[in-house]
């Protein structure tokens, strides 16, 4: 079977839900950030500081390709990974693409909660960073538009709001 691959903008729950939908259906899962990290022995916030972006959308691009061939997996993408290159139209053409679709609202609060370090969203203030969001949602939303189905996903706090996201997806593949 092909790898499954879920993309969507920072904090969606991308991780959670890969990893319940990975345990349900007995495959591996995979987080191409963590990849990333485990080949190159770097942080990402490390990366991005010591070498840029440029940089690391380079070695996001290679380490997609790496993972994104192998059979029966699912992976969870950063949140920028469909927006750099031709990543999108790559993964269209080796993998079943699920965009998990969230509003800027229910994304500004999941981000606010978060406690991850993530490099774009450092040194904003509360007002910057519910613009920056609303803004770069917009921008990205061309991108997450082309993946094959898309999830809405609203809030995700609790389990059985993640159980039935997974059995949409499963209906989907
Ligand atoms: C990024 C999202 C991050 C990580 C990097 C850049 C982005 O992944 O790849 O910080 O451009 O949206 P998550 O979406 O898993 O936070």
């Amino acid at each position: 079977m092909k790898c499954t691959i879920l993309i969507g903008y920072m904090c969606v729950g991308k991780t959670t839900i890969g990893r319940e939908l990975a345990k349900q259906t007995g495959r591996m899962f995979y987080d191409l950030d963590w990849y990333i990290e485990e080949r190159f022995r770097k942080k990402i916030p490390l990366i991005f500081e010591e070498e840029g972006e440029e940089r690391f959308r380079d070695m996001e691009r290679r380490m997609l390709h790496e993972v994104a061939e192998f059979e029966d997996i699912v992976l969870s993408c950063g949140g920028g990974t469909p927006c750099f290159f031709d990543n999108m139209e790559y993964m269209n053409s080796v993998a079943h693409t699920f965009y998990l679709r969230a509003t800027a609202e229910t994304l500004q609060t999941h981000i606010r909660m978060s406690r991850g370090r993530r490099p774009l969203l450092e040194g904003k203030s509360p007002e910057e960073l519910d613009q920056f969001i609303k803004q770069q949602l917009v921008e990205r939303s061309l991108f997450y538009e082309q993946a094959q189905h898309i999830i809405d996903v609203d809030v995700l706090s609790n389990e059985e709001k993640v159980e039935a996201i997974v059995a949409k997806i499963r209906k989907g593949e």
